[in-house]
């Protein structure tokens, strides 16, 4: 099979796949007969507890040319940069501008700057948030131990070639890659720089809608897992699995991609956020940001995100006598915040693509001055947010930045600046 005819889709979300590269290799009526066809190997990929809630289930049958256990002792690599990134607690607002490209020669797997963690990756929950940047693509193959992988491309386009198939994917698409799957990341158009939540607690699902319906926001049909394709080779090729921080790694001689067949629900998927159906008000006011969720991982307390996935699309604004950007507000999140393309309605500047902010539990925020007198002093029309990309992965639990996320100079040292001038329009003698 060639990899253009690879690039095919299943449709759906969270749905029992079937896929086969070769006919007829997936077993009938049962996961693991005594000889599979073509001679190949079965092997459960689990993604959640065995004994959890049957409508929560996930996990993989896969029908590989070699069983992942034939390998050598791991060794750690070359010195990682991707240590533990728990850092400082801190109570002040953060930005950041763009992290710059590499320099040197960096793959996907080395260009990971840690940015903000909630926890160690030894925790059932929480999650640890990175930019990535890369220039060239991936000789080797990689999985995480450490959590299920979202990645939000901010430039450049990824081939995502895993276990289960192929997944392109560019910026304005997301990608979720699961715990433990093994994927190897090329560059379609020679670098590459985006973010990654490593989400350490239950796999992301679609949120429920409540009052909303069976329509709306993300619908299911636009989440697309690749079809089965493998590699069959020989050669030296070295698998590198990320473990509590730490990148361990062997040699195998056979590309452990080669899964020929399989068929479950623990897959990969991309998601083009372009097809959100994004809801908002008519009337007047806006609702709550969780309004624009595309994914959520809950947690153990009804309600409560392990983490939100949101976004900030292009959208009309309507709402009559209103103060239409995103409230001045105080909330129980601790909001991590990246930019794709575009402007963020609620900055006027110093939020570029490929920048982030942070903003804690009970920290206040909102619009800057300038985009609040804007808004104060504008007349109200009908008009459209265009060109624009924002998204929060937003947390219940305590994000605490990096060290070399303090220390880099992309940090901002003016951020509280951008409210500084808001001026008192108080006036006890005019209703
Ligand atoms: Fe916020």
């Amino acid at each position: 099979m060639t990899r253009d005819t690879a690039l095919d889709y299943l449709s759906g979300f969270g749905n029992e796949f079937a896929s086969e590269a070769l006919p007829g290799a997936l077993p009938v009526g049962q996961n693991s007969p005594q000889r599979a066809p073509y001679g190949l190997y079965a092997e459960l990929l689990s993604g959640t507890a065995s004994n959890i809630a049957s409508r929560e289930l996930c996990r993989t049958w896969l029908s590989s040319i070699t069983p992942s256990a034939l390998h050598l002792p791991l060794t750690t690599s070359a010195p990682t940069t991707l240590a533990p990134p728990l850092g400082e607690v801190t109570r002040n607002r953060l930005r950041w501008d763009p992290q710059p490209l590499p320099a040197e020669a960096t793959d996907f797997i080395e260009g990971w700057r840690p940015m903000v963690a909630t926890a160690a990756a030894d925790k059932p929950s929480g999650v640890s948030i990175y930019i990535y940047s890369a220039n060239r693509s991936m000789q080797r193959v990689f999985f995480n131990a450490d959590g299920e992988l979202l990645l939000v491309p901010e430039q450049g386009r990824l081939r995502i070639a895993t276990e289960l198939g192929v997944l392109d994917v560019e910026p304005l698409e997301i990608a979720v890659i699961p715990r433990g799957m093994k994927f190897r990341v090329e560059l379609l158009d020679g670098q590459a720089r985006g973010y990654l939540a490593e989400n350490h607690g239950a796999p992301l699902r679609l949120p429920d809608l409540g009052p909303i319906g069976s329509n709306g926001l993300a619908n299911p049909r636009d989440f697309l897992t690749p079809v089965a394709h493998y590699e069959d080779s020989s050669g030296p090729v070295q698998l590198v699995q990320k473990f509590l921080g730490e990148h361990w790694a062997c040699e195998l001689q056979h590309s452990p991609l080669d899964v020929v067949a399989w068929h479950g629900s623990n897959v990969p998927y991309k998601y083009d956020l372009r097809r959100f159906n994004t809801l908002g008000t008519v009337s007047f006011d806006h609702p709550d940001p969780s309004i624009f969720t595309v994914l959520t991982s809950p947690s153990s307390v009804h309600g409560l995100a392990n983490m939100d996935f949101v976004i900030f699309p292009p959208r009309w604004m309507v709402a009559e006598n209103t103060f239409r950007p995103p409230w001045f507000h105080r909330n129980l999140m601790n909001e991590f915040m990246g930019l794709i393309q575009g402007a963020y309605d609620a900055k006027a500047d110093g939020f570029l693509p490929g920048g982030a902010s942070l903003h804690g539990v009970m920290s206040a925020h909102g619009p800057d001055a300038e985009t609040c007198h804007k808004a104060i002093n504008g007349e109200l029309a009908p008009h459209k947010i265009d060109n624009t990309m924002a998204f929060m992965f937003e947390t219940s639990q305590v994000l605490r930045p990096s060290q070399s996320a303090l220390e880099c100079p992309q940090l901002q040292a003016d951020y509280d600046s951008c409210w500084a001038t808001l001026p008192s329009t108080f006036n006890p003698n005019r209703r």
